[in-house]
């Protein structure tokens, strides 16, 4: 039971200010689309090390030295010496597997004191007393076998302090093949921070000669115990989100900056030893064990469904596949599709079962390339259609997503659904509420794969901070975004599905900024963009109700939904503008007196940084409310109302 006083305190705190504007709006009661269920969900690509170093829960950087030029320092990236060891990476003969032809050579000198190597993991390695870490390396003894096997003592340390955390022995065996170590770590403190290395050494005198060393790991549990899984505090961070979807691979990390450095999917899945890695799109060295199986796997686990891409005969440094030579592209998609959906009789089907999982994966929508606006004129006259017609003629229920710009240049035969990407100001988000109100009703469908407030500067969208690049999202640029989404409600006879991009980077080795979430390797941080998400996301309703339209050259959005179960309305209110702004809401039948307030407010360039990760939350609270619900927004400020019906 509410008190009268209480609520005659809750009237007054969302009372309209008597200096602020008010606007009329009527809602109807008569529903006029469903929300899709896909509605709102995430986009994923390996940039800014949010795979590797990120999400892919491995904390060992540059462990089999994929992809990395022998005999260079930067081969070594990550490892250095312990004691007084030599190290260098090699072509090794036999190397671990043909996937991996590089090793690291570790020489022990006469009289060495306790040495070996160590690994600084990705800019840092988080120590938890809570954890237990499974490490494990291959080895070998190319030439001087050891007269007994050796004892090896692998530990976490303290990067400057040198305390030991966590430590084990393994055996290293006296032999010339490649074999396997594996050891569990269980940490008896926590590091006080993340500066901390992997290390793999042998004691003082133990051993004069050399040995081989490669395919290093080192793995903390991850989220929902999946073997080779995900970092579980960024997947808990995701699944707070209650994504419906999960976009990958890329963005521009499909494409490859050449036609052989594309993604391929089939180098993706198996051992980690049959895995070459490839060079990135983002200017690092992508391992691969965040791959095709891992990521359908985790998407499973968290209840998302797959939106997939397949190359699309275009590499980011320009170089289309000709017409005449795409055949062999378009059957590596088809094999790629087959092994998500395939019967266990295919080929694809059989080593999905091989791999721990015969039911097909729940795929609906598959990706035709990445931006291939980038280059338009190969897709409309043969890439678009190439790999469409085949592919639809095997898979006839799947929906082919379409990646230039819309209807520009027209493609044939006509795509069902599109990938529309847009990065703008705050002041573009806002203006643009309606983007979809004019499209036609079609059956033509819409994904707003990536979008994101980045810049207050229109005409230096992606320029450096200095003229007005975001580093991090800020309120402004999360209430503006929050005015673009109320459009993706109003639309969602259309917009099927929508995803903030980039979602995550790491906060020192970052390619773009801003990003929905941030992380060190100890750390994660939600920025307001991430509430704003987070906000929706978590306030859907299942069907959407047509209100009075918003201006668009005014500050105040909203969108209202119905939800059946427990029945209510949802209200979402973005005020973008500089002063608080008044709404008074006509809703179409009674509803309690009381509703939950949840609001993100703030000063405009207020943001959650490593150093205020918590600046900017959205806070929870009762207020009064009523049939004719009269809601003062803040300025700069998001608000969802849940008002029960009666
Ligand atoms: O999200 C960052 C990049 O922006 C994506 O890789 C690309 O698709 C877009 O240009």
């Amino acid at each position: 039971m509410v008190s009268s006083v209480l609520l005659a305190l809750l009237a007054a705190a969302s009372a309209p200010l008597l200096s602020s504007a008010q606007t009329q709006i009527t809602v109807n009661g008569t529903s006029s689309h469903p929300i899709p269920s896909t509605l709102w969900g995430l986009m994923f690509e390996d940039i800014s090390h949010s795979g590797d170093g990120g999400l892919y829960g491995e904390l060992l950087q540059n462990r089999a030295f994929q992809q990395v030029t022998p005999g260079t320092t930067a081969a070594l990236n990550a490892w250095s010496a312990v004691g007084n060891t030599t190290l260098s990476v090699i072509a090794d003969s036999p190397a671990i597997s043909s996937s991996l032809p590089n090793a690291l050579s570790v020489t022990f000198p006469s009289g060495a004191p306790r040495s070996g190597v160590q690994n600084s993991g990705y800019f840092g390695i988080a120590v938890r007393a809570s954890s237990t870490y499974t490490a494990s390396f291959f080895y070998r003894f190319p030439s001087t076998l050891p007269s007994a096997a050796l004892t090896a003592t692998v530990s976490l340390a303290g990067a400057s302090s040198g305390t030991t955390f966590a430590s084990g022995t393994v055996a290293l065996r006296p032999t010339a093949q490649w074999t396997q170590a594996t050891v569990a770590l269980r940490p008896r403190t926590s590091a006080p921070d993340i500066n901390n290395v992997f290390e793999v050494t042998l004691a003082a005198g133990a051993f004069v000669g050399t040995v081989h060393l490669g395919m290093f790991s080192l793995f903390p549990p991850t989220f929902g115990g999946q073997a080779n899984g995900m970092r579980a505090d960024i997947a808990q961070a995701l699944l707070d989100l209650k994504p419906s979807f999960f976009r990958l691979p890329g963005g521009n990390n499909l494409e490859g900056q050449t036609i052989a450095q594309r993604w391929q999917w089939n180098n993706t899945v198996g051992p980690l030893t049959a895995r070459p890695g490839r060079v990135g799109d983002w200017g690092y060295v992508n391992t691969d064990g965040l791959g095709l199986y891992e990521y359908l796997v985790w998407i499973e686990l968290m209840g998302m469904v797959p939106i997939m891409a397949i190359w699309s005969g275009f590499a980011l440094g320009g170089a289309a596949v000709p017409a005449n030579q795409l055949a062999p592209y378009i059957e590596q998609s088809r094999q790629q599709i087959e092994f998500v959906i395939g019967s266990t009789s295919t080929p694809g089907g059989a080593l999905r079962a091989s791999l721990g999982h015969p039911a097909p994966f729940p795929l609906l929508y598959v990706e035709v390339g990445n931006e291939d606006f980038l280059q338009p004129s190969t897709y409309q006259s043969y890439r678009w259609a190439a790999f469409v017609n085949a592919l639809q003629a095997d898979y006839p229920n799947l929906r082919f997503l379409a990646t230039s710009s819309f209807n520009s240049p027209a493609l044939s035969p006509k795509p069902q659904s599109w990938d529309i990407h847009v990065y703008q100001t705050p002041t573009w988000f806002t203006q643009n509420s309606a983007f979809y109100d004019s499209f036609a009703r079609d059956g033509t469908t819409f994904f707003e794969g990536e979008y994101a407030a980045i810049s207050t500067n229109p005409n230096d969208i992606f320029g450096a901070p200095s003229s007005g690049r975001l580093v991090y999202p800020t309120v402004q640029s999360a209430v503006s975004e929050a005015a673009f989404m109320m459009g993706f409600e109003r639309n969602a006879d259309v917009v099927f599905a929508a995803s903030y991009a980039p979602l995550l980077a790491h906060v020192t080795q970052n390619q773009w900024t801003p990003n929905l979430l941030s992380f060190d390797s100890g750390t994660v941080i939600k920025s307001t963009s991430y509430w704003a998400q987070w906000m929706f996301s978590n306030n859907r309703g299942d069907v959407y109700l047509p209100s009075t339209l918003a201006s668009t050259s005014g500050a105040l959005f909203w969108s209202v939904v119905q939800r059946v179960s427990p029945p209510a309305f949802i209200i979402k209110v973005s005020n973008t503008g500089t002063s608080a702004s008044t709404g008074v809401f006509r809703l179409p039948s009674a509803v309690a007196s009381t509703g939950q307030l949840i609001q993100l407010a703030g000063a405009a360039n207020a943001s959650n940084t490593p150093t205020t990760p918590s600046a900017i939350t959205p806070q929870s609270r009762t207020i009064a409310t009523g049939q004719n619900l009269s809601f003062s927004a803040p300025a700069m400020s998001l608000s969802v109302i849940t008002v029960a019906l009666v």
